[in-house]
């Protein structure tokens, strides 16, 4: 990967993108340009981060360089878009906007950058520690050249998959606000264990441990998640009666529910 690349909005996000590519040797932090929205970031991000990047506050005249990259990955928050106005002043084949933004068409994207060819992504957290899963909606005209590229981006910290747009917002909920889903999991199960005597930090670590294995077995066998749960559950056995008290609660509604919520809110920014 030789051309720079500008990220604009240099938060959790882009830095869990880029410093894998930076750790790879695959990017030089001199090729990166970055911009940040307040002077407090700026400073943070100088003083602390590992790799001395080309960083500027949104409002400083440096800013504008940015805008001599071709391609721009864009990381702000959805809320923030309406601040970001291109300097482009002509379309040329060459320019890209990479946006990360929740729920953003491709749409609305190419409307307030018209002189870029606009490429939808979402990723998620774990891509911190490169167990990302980031999906893909290119938009129109991007050639193969420029898919390679991008995926290059995101392959190495997380799994990629290509999507038609409209099934993005429900990629979307599943992956990316799945992790806070489990999170909540995880933390409820741990309190069961804490109410039934066992120290918080032990039981959190079991719960952890135990979603792990989980998920290895389910991986690693053929059983279909249906004859995990039969496999444990024996007649009028412990778990038939956690079972029953879930499903006369409606977890299984609710986690469901929860899904096509995120769904539907991450199509409201559309
Ligand atoms: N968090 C997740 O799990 C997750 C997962 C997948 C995708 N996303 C998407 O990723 C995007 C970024 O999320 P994040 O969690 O990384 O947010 P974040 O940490 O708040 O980062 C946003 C960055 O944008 C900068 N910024 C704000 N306004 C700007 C402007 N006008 N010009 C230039 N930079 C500006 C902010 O600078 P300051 O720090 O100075 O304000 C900050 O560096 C969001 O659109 C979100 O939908 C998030």
């Amino acid at each position: 990967m030789t051309s720079s690349i500008a990220v604009i909005g240099f938060g959790n996000i882009a830095k869990a993108i880029i410093t894998p590519l930076f750790d790879k040797k695959l990017l030089n932090p001199k090729d990166v340009y970055c911009l940040v929205n307040t002077k407090k970031s700026l400073e943070n991000i100088k003083k602390s981060y590992k790799y001395d990047i080309n960083i500027f506050h949104a409002n400083s005249k440096q800013a504008d360089i940015i805008w001599n990259c071709k391609v721009k990955l864009l990381s702000v928050k959805p809320q923030q878009l309406e601040n970001i106005t291109e300097l482009e002043k002509n379309k040329n084949d060459r320019n890209l906007m990479v946006s990360i933004l929740a729920g953003v068409s491709l749409e609305k994207l190419i409307k307030r950058f018209p002189n870029h060819k606009c490429v939808r992504v979402v990723t998620n957290i774990p891509i911190t520690i490169g167990k990302g899963l980031t999906g893909i909606s290119w938009g129109q005209e991007i050639t193969e050249d420029q898919k390679k590229f991008i995926k290059r981006l995101f392959e190495n910290s997380s799994k990629i998959y290509e999507f038609p747009e409209d099934l993005l917002d429900i990629f979307l909920a599943l992956t990316s606000s799945g992790p806070a889903i489990i999170a909540l999991i995880i933390e409820a199960l741990s309190d069961g264990g804490l109410s039934g005597g066992l120290q918080k930090k032990l039981s959190e670590e079991l719960v952890t441990e135990m979603i792990l294995g989980t998920v290895g077995l389910i991986k690693d066998s053929n059983l279909t998640t249906a004859e995990l749960k039969n496999m444990v559950t024996s007649p009028g056995g412990t778990t038939i009666s956690a079972l029953r008290v879930l499903e006369n609660n409606s977890l299984r509604s609710a986690l469901i529910e929860a899904v096509v919520s995120a769904s539907n809110r991450s199509k409201e920014f559309r």
